[in-house]
C-alpha cells in the first residue's frame, strides 16, 4: 500500500493549510507531518481538498459503441475530473438489461482501477418499455446493481413505472428516470420557445419533464420508493421536486453542468455540439436551476457525460444525436457557475459533486468527511486556476464538448482512489 502525504492543503477550502497523511487506503493523520520515508509527497500550497466526486450519469458506451468511449478512456475522463466513482448509464449495445453485461461492465471498471465504476441495470428489457428487466437478478450480481434506469428513453408507462418502484423499495435501490413523456416530445428539437420557433425546429416543452416527474413523485410516494429525477432542466420541475419533498416523498434530483452555463442561444450556432436531451433552456430555468442546487431542492450535480462519434454530431441539426461530454469539464462549469458568483462555497461542492450523489445511491465509502480513519477517496482542486477546454486534448474518446476554447475556473491537480493516486497534474497516473 502506498503511503501519500498531501502537504499544506485545505480541507473544504477552509482554514489554514493542513498536512494529510494517506496510507492504508484511509486518511491516517491530519496535522503537521514529517514526510515518512518512501512517501510520495504531493504539495498542496493552499489548494482546496474534497472528498472525491461521484457521477450518478455517465454513458460509457462499452460495451458496442467502444469507438466513441471505453471503461478505460471514460475512467481517465473521471479520473482526471477529480471523480472516485462513476454510474455507467444502461443505453449500451446490448443493452445492461440483465446481469451478464452489467457484471462485465462493473468488472472491466475494476481491472481499470481508475474509478469505481457501477453499471446502471435497465429498468425494462432492452430499454423498449414493455417489459421489466430482471432487476432483483442485476441487484444481487457480483456487481450489485443499486441503480436502475431506462436513461435516454422514459420510462413512460405509468403501470411498469409503478411495478419498477415497487420492485426497487424490496430490493433497497433507486430507480432513476429520464423524465420526458414522448407523447409531448414527438419530433422535438430543441427547448420550445421563441428561438426554436424561428428556426422552425419542433418544440420540447417543459411541460414534457415537469407531468413525468409530477407522476413519478406520486407513484414514488404510494411505493414508498426512493426515486432519482435524472437532468432537471426546466425551471417548473423544481416547484415540483419542492412540493413532493414537502410531502415527505423520498426524491432525489440532479442536474448537468451544462443546464447550469448554457442557455437556448446556443441555436444560433446551428452547432449540433449544442444538441442535448434535455435540451438547453432559456435564461430564467438555468438561474433556477442554479438556485435550486444551492438551496438543496436539486440535490446533486451529475455530467450525463455523453460520448458521441464526429459523423454523429457533424450533420445537420436534426439528424445529429444528442449528447456532449461532461466529466473533465464539470468541476470548472460548477466553479464558473455555483462558486464564482457565491452560490456555493467548497463545502456545498462537496454536498453537490460527492457527498449527496454517494448517498443517494448508499455507497458507503464516498462522499466521506474529510477525517482520520475515512477511506482516502480525495479530489484536490487548483481553485485559483485556470484552464482553456480543448476537445482534443480530453481523454475521452469523443471530442463533443460545447466548451471548446472556453476559458474556465478551478484545475483538478490530484485524485486519489483508495490512497492510491489515478491522476495528477492532468495526466493519469
Ligand atoms: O443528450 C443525451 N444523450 N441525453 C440522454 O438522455 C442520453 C444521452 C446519450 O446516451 O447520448
Amino acid at each position: 500500500m502506498t503511503t501519500v502525504l498531501l502537504r499544506q492543503v485545505r480541507p473544504y477550502g477552509e482554514g489554514e493549510p493542513v498536512d494529510v497523511l494517506v496510507s492504508g487506503g484511509v486518511i491516517s493523520r491530519i496535522g503537521e507531518i514529517e514526510p515518512p520515508s518512501g512517501a510520495e509527497v504531493i504539495e498542496g500550497a493552499g489548494q482546496v481538498l474534497l472528498p472525491g466526486f461521484v457521477d450518478l450519469h455517465t454513458h460509457l458506451r462499452e460495451p458496442g459503441r467502444e469507438d466513441t468511449e471505453t471503461i478505460e478512456t471514460g475512467s481517465a475522463a473521471a479520473a482526471l475530473g477529480g471523480y472516485t466513482a462513476v454510474f455507467a448509464m444502461a443505453n449500451t449495445d446490448p443493452v445492461a438489461d440483465n446481469a451478464v453485461v452489467t457484471d462485465h461492465v462493473w468488472r472491466r471498471g475494476r481491472e481499470v482501477g481508475l474509478v469505481d465504476v457501477h453499471p446502471v441495470g435497465a429498468v425494462t428489457v432492452g430499454l423498449a418499455g414493455e417489459r421489466l428487466a430482471e432487476m432483483g437478478t442485476m441487484a444481487n450480481s457480483v456487481a450489485g446493481v443499486r441503480m436502475f434506469s431506462d436513461d435516454g428513453h422514459c420510462v413512460a408507462d405509468p403501470l411498469l413505472m409503478r411495478r419498477a418502484l415497487e420492485y426497487s423499495t424490496a430490493l433497497g435501490v433507486v430507480v432513476a428516470q429520464h423524465a420526458e413523456e414522448p407523447r409531448l416530445t414527438v419530433g422535438a428539437q430543441a427547448h420550445e420557445g421563441e428561438r426554436a420557433a424561428r428556426l422552425g425546429y419542433a418544440g420540447w416543452p417543459a411541460s414534457a419533464e415537469e407531468s413525468i416527474v409530477a407522476r413519478d413523485c406520486v407513484l414514488a410516494r404510494h411505493a414508498r420508493a426512493r426515486l432519482h429525477v435524472c437532468h432537471v432542466s426546466a425551471a417548473g420541475t423544481v416547484d415540483v421536486l419542492r412540493w413532493a419533498k414537502d410531502q415527505g416523498t423520498e426524491v432525489s434530483a440532479e442536474v448537468t453542468p451544462h443546464h447550469l452555463l448554457l442557455t437556448d442561444e446556443r441555436l444560433a450556432t446551428f452547432d449540433p455540439v449544442n444538441k442535448v436531451n434535455p435540451p438547453l433552456r432559456a435564461e430564467a430555468d438555468v438561474l433556477r436551476m442554479r438556485q435550486a442546487l444551492a438551496d438543496g431542492v436539486i440535490d446533486c450535480v451529475a455530467t450525463d457525460h455523453a460520448p458521441h462519434a464526429p459523423q454523429e454530431k457533424d450533420t445537420e441539426w436534426a439528424a445529429a444525436r444528442p449528447g456532449m461530454l461532461g466529466l473533465q469539464t464539470a468541476l470548472s462549469v460548477v466553479a464558473e457557475t455555483m462558486v464564482r458568483p457565491g452560490l456555493l462555497d467548497w463545502r456545498g461542492v462537496a454536498r453537490v459533486m460527492s457527498e449527496r450523489p454517494a448517498e443517494i445511491v448508499g455507497l458507503p465509502d464516498q462522499g466521506r468527511p474529510l477525517a482520520v480513519g475515512e477511506p482516502a477517496n480525495l479530489v484536490l482542486i487548483d481553485a485559483d486556476a485556470e484552464w482553456t477546454v480543448r476537445g482534443a486534448g480530453l481523454a475521452s474518446r469523443a471530442a463533443n464538448t460545447p466548451y471548446e476554447g472556453l476559458r474556465l475556473p478551478a484545475v483538478v491537480t490530484a485524485t486519489l482512489l483508495r490512497g492510491r493516486v489515478t491522476s495528477r497534474e492532468g495526466k493519469i497516473v
